[in-house]
């Protein structure tokens, strides 16, 4: 298929989720369309594209980071070659407007073909999709990350929905943890997602044993191509 600067955009609007949009982002691989993302990158962002080793990797930054730039300029009202990003202790990026800390959120996830771009007003927004490939060990691999009751949940789970379960804990709990910004220094095992939602529901609320004051909303986005979630914080102190 021959891609020209005539095609459509490689992402669009999928959903709203209170009071957050969510962006799709088609990550197939076609030269032409990676060509015209890097074009949209800034020098520290081309820097990185190419320290990345996989072509994949190469291709899931510059899709989903000019899908983030146009959107964002969009929604900031002003031009690409003003936005530029920061990135808090563990790596979370924000964006900044000629230098300055923008008022939006935003957060990415790609996996597979599937990126997913969430902006909105919320202050820390955290979002993870997860495409569900097979594996032969999600049990040891569930053992790693998962709390005492969802490792019972994937026990309890027959081979034909262990996947489906697998996924969707893991994508509502790397939510969590991306919402918060903590990457791997938060330990996943003791983040017990919420017991509603541990029995199917679609939204919950969770607190983070160490900020007792603060509540976190937690949606499952998962459709039939993959799972995903988003959280962020509905009460800060
Ligand atoms: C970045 C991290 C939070 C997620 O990485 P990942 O699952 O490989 O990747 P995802 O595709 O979901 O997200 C990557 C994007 O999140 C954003 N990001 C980077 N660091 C982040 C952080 N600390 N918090 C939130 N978002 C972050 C970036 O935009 C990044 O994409 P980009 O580099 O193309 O801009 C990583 O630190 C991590 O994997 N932590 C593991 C947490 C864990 O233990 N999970 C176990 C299962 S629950």
């Amino acid at each position: 298929m021959l891609i020209t600067t005539t095609e459509p955009p490689w992402w669009g609007r999928w959903r709203e989720a209170d009071g957050a949009t969510i962006l799709h982002v088609d990550l197939s691989a076609y030269a032409a369309r990676d060509a015209l993302a890097v074009a949209l990158l800034d020098e520290a962002e081309q820097a990185r594209r190419r320290r990345l080793l996989a072509a994949r990797a190469r291709r899931e930054f510059a899709l989903c980071r000019a899908a983030l730039r146009v959107v964002l300029a969009e929604r900031l009202g002003c031009d690409n070659s003003q936005l530029s990003f920061g990135y808090l202790e563990h790596g979370k990026p924000f964006a900044r407007v000629d230098g300055r800390r923008a008022a939006i959120d935003f957060n990415v996830s790609h996996s597979g073909l599937h990126g997913l771009i969430a902006v909105g007003e919320h202050a820390q927004i955290g979002l993870d999709v997860e495409e569900r490939r097979p594996r032969k060990d999600f049990e040891g691999i569930g053992s790693l990350v998962f709390s005492t009751a969802e490792r019972q949940l994937l026990a309890a789970a027959d081979d034909r929905s262990e996947s489906q379960v697998f996924y969707r804990l893991w994508s509502l709990k790397e939510a969590l943890i991306k919402a918060i910004g903590t990457g791997f220094s938060l330990a996943p095992t003791g983040i017990e997602l919420p017991a509603a939602m541990l029995r199917g529901a679609r939204s919950g609320e969770y607190r983070f044993a160490h900020l007792p004051a603060e509540t976190w909303k937690l949606i499952d986005l998962g459709e039939r191509r993959f799972a995903a979630a988003l959280a962020y914080p509905v009460t800060l102190p």
